[in-house]
């Protein structure tokens, strides 16, 4: 059954829970999505929050991605820009499917969804995104029409001893 996919849902607690569940179990799962496991939801929320405050200011937009149980189970989230210059292209965030459905092609719907978001969007020509090295996520971008366009080498510090590229994935839209 594929996920249904809404663009900015109401924020019940609902949903605030579904999505704290899911960043924590992709995250505890060795995700790339800004925390290294353990981590608990309490650690996620701040993050959770300061997206739901730019929602509101209507910077930022989320995708939802839901189970036939109806339970959260990928997510996004679109950000435009505040640069004068870049308002042309919206990056793309906290890519994200829970462990239990990863490898069913839902991360490939999630970013066509997230593609048709950006295209309905005034004036968006490309969506750019940030990735960890290391993890062969570049491929899975690659899969869903992204190029790889820059990369800084150990930008990302997992870990003491463990340094990550950086790495800039492109979609342009026209
Ligand atoms: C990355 C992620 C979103 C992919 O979603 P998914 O539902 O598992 O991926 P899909 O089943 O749609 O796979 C699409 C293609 O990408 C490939 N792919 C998926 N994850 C991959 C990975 N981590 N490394 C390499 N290739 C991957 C698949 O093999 C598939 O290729 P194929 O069609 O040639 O077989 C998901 O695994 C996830 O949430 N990971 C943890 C969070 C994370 O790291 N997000 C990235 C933030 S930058």
């Amino acid at each position: 059954m594929p996920l249904t996919f809404t663009l900015d849902p109401a924020v019940t607690p609902e949903l605030r829970d579904g999505l704290l569940d899911l960043w924590a179990d992709v995250s505890n799962a060795g995700g790339a999505v800004g925390f290294v496991p353990p981590v608990a939801r309490e650690d996620i929320r701040p993050s959770l929050l300061k997206h739901f405050a730019a929602m509101a200011e209507g910077d930022v937009r989320l995708l939802v991605g839901r189970d036939e149980e109806g339970r959260v189970a990928a997510t996004a989230f679109l950000t435009r820009n505040t640069h004068r210059l870049m308002t042309h292209w919206v990056w793309l965030y906290t890519v994200m499917v829970h462990p239990r459905h990863q490898g069913k092609g839902y991360g490939r719907d999630l970013l066509a969804a997230a593609a048709d978001a950006a295209r309905g969007l005034e004036g968006i020509e490309a969506i750019r995104l940030t990735c960890r090295g290391g993890l062969g996520l570049e491929r899975f971008y690659e899969s869903c029409g992204y190029k790889e366009v820059g990369r800084i080498p150990g930008a990302i510090r997992v870990a003491p001893d463990d340094d990550r590229d950086d790495v800039i994935m492109l979609l342009p839209l026209r």
